[in-house]
């Protein structure tokens, strides 16, 4: 896997959130393949536009890299995530869920978290227009930031004395999402965009 600083992103959908996705991951001078459902061709004019460091692949070519940005509408998770290797992958999962009725009480981070087992999910980038992530993070002299919850699960004790009954906590992480019921901590931090 590739040093912290060089990581590779691949980015599903090539719409507006991949685009906004695939500039910020240039801006920090990190490879990007960007994949959509009908082919690399169909993204020629788009990795002109992105220019050098963005290339088109296939969904395979983009669930490769060591980071993966989800970027399809949520109609199109499934299939987009489905028969890929997610082991070691970080995934960045962008999408949002606007019916909440297929979710039988879950979030929709766990609900990708369990389509992409055992991949590590972050639940970023879905609150941000695209255009504004796209922009320039520089602002009126200050940066812009995306402030991420990460819930990790930590070792259970060896008597149980869970501080919150099971499933108390709204999860956005992989691992916590299937496994903690209790003790988890939470790590807030906020990330350039
Ligand atoms: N737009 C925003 O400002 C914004 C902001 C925050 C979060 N989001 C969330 O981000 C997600 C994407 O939104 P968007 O506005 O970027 O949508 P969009 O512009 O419609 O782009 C969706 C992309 O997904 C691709 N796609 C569809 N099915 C696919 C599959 N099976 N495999 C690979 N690629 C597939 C589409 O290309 P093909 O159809 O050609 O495959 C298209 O490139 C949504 O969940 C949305 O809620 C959007």
């Amino acid at each position: 896997m590739a040093p912290a600083d060089t990581k590779s992103v691949g980015i599903i959908g090539a719409g507006r959130i991949g685009k906004a996705m695939a500039q910020i991951a240039r801006r920090a001078g990190r490879p990007v393949v960007i994949a959509n459902s009908r082919g690399p061709q169909s993204l020629a004019s788009l990795v002109q536009e992105l220019g050098g460091g963005v290339t088109a692949g296939t969904v395979d070519d983009a669930a490769a890299a060591d980071i993966v940005v989800l970027a399809v509408m949520w109609p199109d998770v499934s299939r987009a995530v489905d028969g890929l290797d997610w082991s070691g992958r970080v995934l960045i999962d962008a999408t949002n869920d606007f019916d909440p009725s297929d979710l039988n009480g879950r979030t929709s981070s766990e609900v990708v978290a369990d389509l992409v087992t055992p991949a590590r999910v972050v639940k970023a980038a879905n609150t941000f227009a695209a255009a504004v992530l796209a922009s320039d993070p520089q602002q009126a002299g200050g940066q812009r930031v995306i402030f991420l919850s990460v819930t990790t699960p930590t070792p259970r004790p060896t008597s149980p004395t869970c501080s919150r009954p099971p499933d108390s906590s709204s999860s956005t992480s992989a691992g916590c999402a299937r496994e903690a019921t209790c003790n988890r901590s939470a790590a807030h931090s906020p990330a350039t965009t």
